[in-house]
């Protein structure tokens, strides 16, 4: 398919999407919102004073929702792509998987946070196999940050993949944390290899 097709069938999909139009009514600047507030009403992952990182954040609708669900919290994001400023967020432009992010991050907070995370992906290359990978190395990563970063009955959540890493991926949640979990949620695209993994209680 030639790419102005595929950029009109997007635009589209767009139009046609409730996620989509729901979040511009409701003032949030992506339809992901919608995956993490399904994600948070039914794993219970955000509350009042909190202190979480938010890894792969722009355009920032995960932060918006999760400054309006945290209040007198410590929040930190995180994205390659500059994006708009949000009221009581941290905000840091760079590559999480550099150490000297990984560094900022944790002297932001000079101590263990109660939640980590990942709505991470890499710009999509048109191979799903590929694009599975790639973001699957940086779910692997996200998920070695939290064991540094987090406290014992700290919660990662995290975007992961279909494809050739999923199964590595379940296996060192099992091992990392006493419960995970993996869980599609409503918003995110029937035909997306999109998932996310839900983890609890370092062990
Ligand atoms: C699906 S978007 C996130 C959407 C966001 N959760 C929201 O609600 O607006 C994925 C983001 O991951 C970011 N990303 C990918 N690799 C990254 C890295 N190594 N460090 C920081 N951010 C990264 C991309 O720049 C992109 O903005």
């Amino acid at each position: 398919m030639k790419k102005n097709k595929i950029s009109k069938n997007w635009i589209n999909k767009q139009k046609r999407d409730i996620f989509v139009r729901r979040s511009k009514i409701e003032g949030y600047r992506s339809r992901a919102v919608y995956k993490l507030q399904e994600i948070d009403e039914k794993f219970k992952i955000l509350k009042n004073g909190i202190s979480l990182v938010d890894l792969g954040s722009a355009p920032g609708s995960w932060s918006q929702y999760v400054a309006k669900k945290v209040k007198s919290g410590k929040i930190l994001s995180i994205d390659l792509n500059e994006f708009d400023q949000i009221s009581n967020i941290h905000q840091l432009i760079g590559d999480f998987t550099n150490t000297l992010q990984k560094t900022k991050i944790k002297n932001y907070f000079g101590k263990k946070v109660d939640v980590v995370l990942s709505d991470m992906a890499v710009n999509t290359t048109g191979n799903k196999n590929v694009d599975a990978i790639q973001t699957g190395e940086l779910c692997m990563e996200a998920m070695n940050f939290s064991k540094e970063i987090l406290k014992s009955e700290g919660k990662f959540v995290s975007k992961i993949f279909m494809g050739s890493t999923f199964n590595e991926i379940v296996s060192e949640a099992k091992k990392m944390f006493k419960e995970s979990k993996v869980f599609k949620p409503l918003a995110s695209r029937k035909d997306s290899k999109e998932s996310f993994i839900i983890c609890k209680f370092l062990r």
